[in-house]
């Protein structure tokens, strides 16, 4: 029987699981109640009075080396089952790409189209003024027109404000007085209003300012005409609806054939064949004046577009929070080559 135990114990010590499922049959082989080891036990009934002790001592350490190499390799394979979480070994060799965010992807793409035209970027702080945001864009104080957008004020007084729309960066490149004045401004804006699929308290603006000796508003329609051919493809038509905007005098908003049914009728243009896109206008005289440019010499347009809207309209996106909450899958989506 010694020689017996002897020969099972040099086997054990070699053991070595090559998965979970081994290590459990060699469980089983040995500790079970028809294992190994109880066989073992079952014998050492019969072994002479003298010789137990030895016996005795013999068939623990063979228990013992079996629960030490199964505690041992239990622990090699605990490790293994934790990385197998964050590391499939089955996916192809290589790191997956970031992607930029898609209102990234498409501001700058807009941004490219206008900057093909010669306008140059330009930017301001989020945090402005009264002065930056209202009154330099003929919004007088009490003037209801100050409700269109619902403000976030970070002091009463003196009067400062989360920036409800970039043209208060034209404002600051208009009071440089360096003329002519071809910019974009891209940026964040906020305005205070509940966040649902179509609106939200955070968005992303581009606004355009050009002003020079006789700019007219056919310079504007073909600017913007040109930049919806570029971005939404060739063919797609334009409308200018007259419109309301304190800074601009006369004001339109522009519409464009819905890209999605191509004009037809779709929930995403409520079945009227068109979207809009933007705001714009001739620069109101009262704005040129409070940034001192004579209104007598020169004129100017502006405009201004949500990045948000553009991509949903682009990318078919039909809730506006999906741009906010980070969600890699809906992000992966917009990876570039
Ligand atoms: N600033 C306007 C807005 O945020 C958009 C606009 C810009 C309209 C320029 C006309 C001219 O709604």
């Amino acid at each position: 029987m010694k020689e017996k135990i002897e020969q099972i114990l040099t086997e054990v010590k070699a053991f070595h699981a090559e998965s979970k499922e081994a290590l459990e049959n060699f469980r089983i082989a040995y500790l079970s109640k028809k294992g190994v080891i109880a066989a073992l036990f079952n014998d050492f009934k019969q072994v002479a009075p003298e010789m137990r002790k030895e016996m005795g001592m013999k068939l623990n350490e063979l228990k013992n080396a079996v629960q030490e190499i199964l505690e041992e390799q239990q622990k090699q394979f605990e490790t293994t089952t934790d990385t197998k979480n964050d590391l499939d070994l089955s996916l192809p060799a290589g790191m997956m790409n970031g992607s930029r965010h898609p209102l990234s992807i498409v501001r700058n793409e807009i941004n490219d189209i206008f900057k093909r035209l010669g306008f140059v970027i330009a930017e301001g702080p989020e945090i402005e003024d009264d002065f930056h945001v209202f009154s330099a864009l003929n919004f007088p104080p009490d003037h209801p027109a100050r409700d269109m957008q619902d403000t976030f004020f970070v002091t009463k007084s003196p009067d400062v404000v989360l920036r409800t729309h970039t043209s208060s960066v034209q404002v600051r490149v208009m009071e440089q007085g360096k003329l002519p004045i071809r910019i974009i401004a891209p940026g964040r804006v906020f305005r205070n209003e509940a966040i649902s699929a179509r609106a939200h308290c955070i968005f992303h603006q581009i606004e355009g300012l050009y002003i020079d000796k006789n700019v007219s508003f056919a310079d504007l329609k073909q600017t913007l005409y040109h930049f919806v051919q570029e971005y939404f493809g060739e063919g797609t038509k334009v409308r200018f609806r007259p419109s309301y905007f304190p800074f601009t005098e006369t004001s339109a908003e522009m519409d464009i054939s819905c890209n999605i049914c191509g004009g037809e009728g779709c929930n995403i243009c409520k079945h009227t064949g068109w979207v809009e896109i933007l705001g714009c206008g001739i620069c109101d005289p009262n704005i040129l004046k409070a940034c001192n440019i004579d209104p007598e010499e020169y004129t100017g347009f502006a405009f201004g577009m949500g990045i948000e809207r553009i991509a949903m309209l682009k990318y078919q996106i039909n809730d506006l929070r999906m741009f906010f909450e980070n969600d890699i899958r809906f992000l992966e989506q917009f990876e570039q080559a």
